[in-house]
């Protein structure tokens, strides 16, 4: 039985069947071929013979002419006679050497008799050619009977000769005849035995593959499916191991790799659960402790919390007594720039009222004079001098109460939301306390809008805000270029809600880096001792208090532009 066989003897058997046709139809193909062969070469040697024996009736012709010839020329014919003799004997071993080639071939039909025609043949010719010689030999030819001469030699030739010639040819061409017939059944074998010798070998080897082969190949496959599911993890795959052959043993080491890894996979599942229970002990456990120090920690914490809330609490005691005293430190600041523009402002009074003041005193002492050297009776003349040294000195003080009265306006200790302040004289008044310091330096514009209603505040704080603006301006453009330069004040109402008041100057400008600090207290760009930098803090507290905006744009080398809007005044009722 095939299946009992193991795979090595399936194939050793497969091989040698197929190599046994094989070897079978090449020595069939071969011998035949070798015959073809064979007998190609012995028609060969036939078709040489009649060869020669068609040449025989011309040599003997050429033969007799040449005797005529010498006949009449009355030349010995006996050399002729050796000559053509000796081409016989030639003609004899030629085809005497032909019967020899054939005999090597050992079925050669008749070669016995063959040979005694040759002979036969042969002596025929000699006779012949003897008996011509004798009877041209001794005669000396006349012309007109050479023709008969002629016919009677060649009847004796066609008489003597002929027949052998003829039989010995016949019994050639018969002998070709015989191996060509053989010739053309071996080429017929030939061509039959290409075409069917492969089908044989075919239909042999094809089946005698598939009863080998076939239930080999079925079982490879279940050998690679089942190599294929223990591969995807399906460990109890199993294939049929009953066999005794190499397959057999190739399933069994397989079942037994599926069995070791089905037994690994089981120890590694029970290793993964001791694992998983260990780990949860483990786990366990450490919750407990993790609960245990929770606990510990909570009390610990909540201890904590209490001393920080406690600290906390101190700090925010600190803290509220440090801000009660940055307040008041701040309250004392405000008030001490309050004092510093009290300063400035009393400063640019004392300026404003010098002049008029020596005016009155000049004129006064004219007056003391004048009446002390008239002695209470002046004449007219003098009278009319009196009178405009008088009207004088009362235009002096009448400008000293002005003055003193714009200072009243500046100074009032109000408090900063309440009343309401033109704007038209408190600009006015913040301008002149501050002409001392702008005359030098720039003109000064005013543009206040005849419109423009008052504004909510105290006019003695708007006016320190403005007095503050003004100096600004005035500081940041260097003395001595009036004419170039220019601080222009200006009032327009926009909304209904609010007045917006600029003061613009063409000074030196505040670089960009400094925009965002020129608010904060004690921020000076002035050298030590001329400035404390709190001018625009306290004016933006002033205006911020009173629910107004400032704001500022500038630009350095061209100048700067503070702009405030300032809340309207209610209407009175
Ligand atoms: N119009 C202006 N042009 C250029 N720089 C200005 C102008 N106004 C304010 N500054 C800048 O803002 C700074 C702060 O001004 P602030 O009025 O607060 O203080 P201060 O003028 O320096 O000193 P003071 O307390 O005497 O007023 C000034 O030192 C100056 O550098
Ligand atoms: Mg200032």
């Amino acid at each position: 039985m095939p299946v009992s066989m193991s795979i090595r003897t399936k194939v050793l058997l497969f091989a040698g069947v197929a190599f046994g046709l094989v070897a079978a139809a090449g020595i069939v193909l071969h011998r035949n071929a070798s015959s073809a062969q064979e007998l190609r070469a012995r028609i060969a040697v036939v078709d040489q013979q009649l060869r020669l024996y068609s040449g025989m009736q011309p040599q003997a012709w050429n033969y007799l002419a040449h005797l005529l010839q010498a006949g009449r020329l009355g030349m010995d014919s006996r050399a002729l006679l050796r000559d053509y003799e000796q081409l016989l004997n030639e003609n004899l071993l030629n085809l005497q050497e032909g019967l020899r080639e054939e005999q090597q071939w050992k079925d050669t039909p008749g070669n016995a008799r063959q040979s005694q025609l040759i002979e036969n043949l042969i002596d025929a010719q000699r006779q012949w050619a003897r008996g011509v010689e004798v009877v041209l030999r001794p005669v000396t030819l006349p012309a007109n009977s050479s023709n008969s001469a002629w016919w009677e030699l060649f009847s004796t030739y066609e008489q003597g000769v002929r027949p052998h010639l003829d039989n010995a040819a016949a019994a050639q061409r018969e002998r070709k005849q015989l191996l060509q017939a053989q010739m053309d059944e071996h080429l017929e074998n030939e061509q039959v035995l290409s075409g069917v010798l492969p089908l044989l070998v075919g239909l042999v080897l094809g089946p005698l593959a598939a009863f080998l082969l076939a239930p080999l190949l079925r079982e490879l496959r279940e050998l690679h499916t089942t190599a294929e599911r223990i591969r995807q993890g399906d460990f109890s795959a199993e294939l049929p191991a009953e066999r005794q052959d190499e397959l057999g043993s190739l399933a069994h080491a397989l079942n037994r790799m599926a069995q070791e890894l089905r037994d690994s996979l089981r120890e590694k599942e029970r290793m993964l659960q001791a694992q998983a229970e260990a780990a949860e002990r483990e786990r366990r456990e450490e919750a407990e402790i993790a609960a245990r120090d929770l606990h510990r920690y909570n009390a610990a914490l909540e201890h904590m919390v209490r001393a920080r809330t406690g600290e906390l609490e101190n700090a925010n005691i600190q803290l509220a007594s440090s801000l009660r005293q940055l307040q008041s430190m701040q309250a004392q600041l405000i008030f001490n720039d309050r004092l510093a523009s009290m300063g400035k402002l009393a400063a640019g009074v004392g300026h404003e009222i010098n002049n008029p003041l020596a005016y009155v005193i000049s004129n006064l002492n004219f007056l003391h004079k004048e009446l002390n050297r008239t002695q209470g009776a002046p004449s007219q003349e003098d009278f009319q001098e009196l009178l405009t040294a008088v009207t004088d000195a009362k235009e002096g003080a009448e400008r000293v109460r002005v003055i003193v009265q714009d200072l009243k306006t500046l100074s009032r200790p109000d408090d900063a939301q309440n009343g309401r302040a033109d704007l038209k004289t408190v600009v006015h008044a913040a301008v002149k306390i501050a002409s001392h310091e702008i005359r030098r330096r720039a003109r000064l514009v005013a543009e206040l809008g005849e419109d423009v209603p008052p504004v909510q505040g105290n006019a003695s704080r708007l006016g320190q805000v403005f007095l503050n603006l003004l100096i600004n301006a005035a500081h940041a453009i260097p003395e001595g270029q009036v004419e170039e330069n220019e601080i222009r004040v200006s009032t327009r109402q926009d909304t209904p809600e609010f007045i917006v008041v600029e003061i613009r100057d063409t000074g030196c400008g505040i670089p960009p880096e400094n925009l965002d600090r020129i608010f904060d207290p004690f921020f000076t760009t002035k050298p030590v001792g001329e400035g404390t930098g709190l001018g625009l803090a306290m004016v933006h507290s002033i205006i911020t208090t009173l629910g107004g905006t400032i704001t500022v744009e500038s630009e350095v080398d061209r100048g700067t532009t503070f702009r405030l809007n300032l809340p309207a005044a209610k209407a009175l009722t």
